[in-house]
């Protein structure tokens, strides 16, 4: 496993790849890696000859008061992890590189990032798009790949992607659970035993929500009603909802009704248990019954 740290070098690595008519899989990541982050590298290796990862914890998408100073950080482990996975090549950059002094630039990807987390986290978006373009003209992959606990930063990558005419598949890909459904994250490790129990009411949630779902007679409304009563029964004070909202899969748009609609619904939730701020969501699939 090739371990890479400078821009140059991973330009080279990358071109040099690809002119030896190689395909490359690229699955950008923050580090602190878990089952999550391993099962897009898994994905990865499927559907291309070389994988490369990149760890950087990206100053740009951290809010002034969110947690970039505390995000955990454990190379050492992750590489260990990265090697066992046969993964190819990790790029590690570090700050200075990826902003040097006087940088300028950054991408906005408008409207879909105005919603559910960028709502509540102006400018993160614009800070992930703009480190993950820089990821893509390094690197050049041939296709990266995301996972759909980060949904809307899936649509939104999408977005650029399509708007920018980047040259490059996007795979989304499925949330890694642990046993009781709390989805995988690397913030996950900031709860205690109790703020764990809470944050499990975010998928326990979300699958009552699908199960109600499919019993086609209740309205959108209802099964709303009954969401947030079965949250408001089994939420303690270190539990503040930030947002449960049902939007098309495709574009974000909020759905406020079923009748008229037919495709994928994304149901998408935040919730702030303690300090931690953890998201989660479901895909509902709904033929028109109308
Ligand atoms: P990070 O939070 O490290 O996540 C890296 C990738 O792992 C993202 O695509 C995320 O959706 C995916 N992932 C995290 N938890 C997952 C889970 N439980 N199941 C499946 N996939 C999961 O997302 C970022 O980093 C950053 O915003 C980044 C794209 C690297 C840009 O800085």
């Amino acid at each position: 496993m090739k371990i890479i740290y400078a821009n140059e070098e991973i330009k080279k690595w990358s071109r040099s790849s690809k002119k030896e008519g190689k395909t490359i899989g690229f699955v950008p990541t923050m580090g602190a890696l878990h089952e999550g982050h391993l099962s897009l590298i898994r994905n990865a290796k499927k559907r291309a000859d070389l994988v490369v990862v990149s760890i950087f914890v990206n100053p740009t998408q951290f809010g002034p008061h969110e947690d970039f100073e505390l995000y955990p950080r454990d190379t050492e482990k992750d590489l260990k992890a990265l090697e066992a996975e046969q993964v190819d090549a990790v790029f590690i950059p570090d700050e200075s590189s990826m902003y040097g002094e006087g940088y300028r630039t950054y991408i906005e990807v408008e409207h879909l990032t105005d919603k559910l987390c960028g709502a509540s986290r102006p400018g993160h978006f614009r800070g992930v798009t703009t480190v993950v373009a820089k990821f893509f003209n390094l690197i050049q992959p041939n296709t990266a790949f995301f996972g759909r606990k980060d949904y809307q930063q899936l649509v939104v990558i999408r977005k650029m992607v399509e708007d920018l005419n980047m040259d490059l598949e996007i795979v989304g890909c499925p949330i890694i659970r642990e046993h009781d459904g709390l989805a995988l994250s690397s913030r996950n490790r900031y709860l205690s035993m109790e703020e764990r129990n809470q944050g499990l009411l975010l998928s326990k949630t979300l699958k009552l929500i699908s199960k109600m779902m499919q019993n086609q007679a209740l309205s959108l409304l209802e099964v709303r009603d009954a969401a947030m009563n079965f949250l408001m029964k089994n939420s303690k004070d270190n539990f503040a909802l930030e947002y449960l909202e049902w939007v098309n899969a495709d574009n974000l748009e909020r759905i406020e009704q079923l009748e008229g609609f037919q495709g994928t619904i994304t149901i998408a939730m935040a919730a702030q248990v303690g300090k931690t701020r953890l998201i989660d969501n479901i895909q509902v699939e709904v033929e028109d019954h109308a």
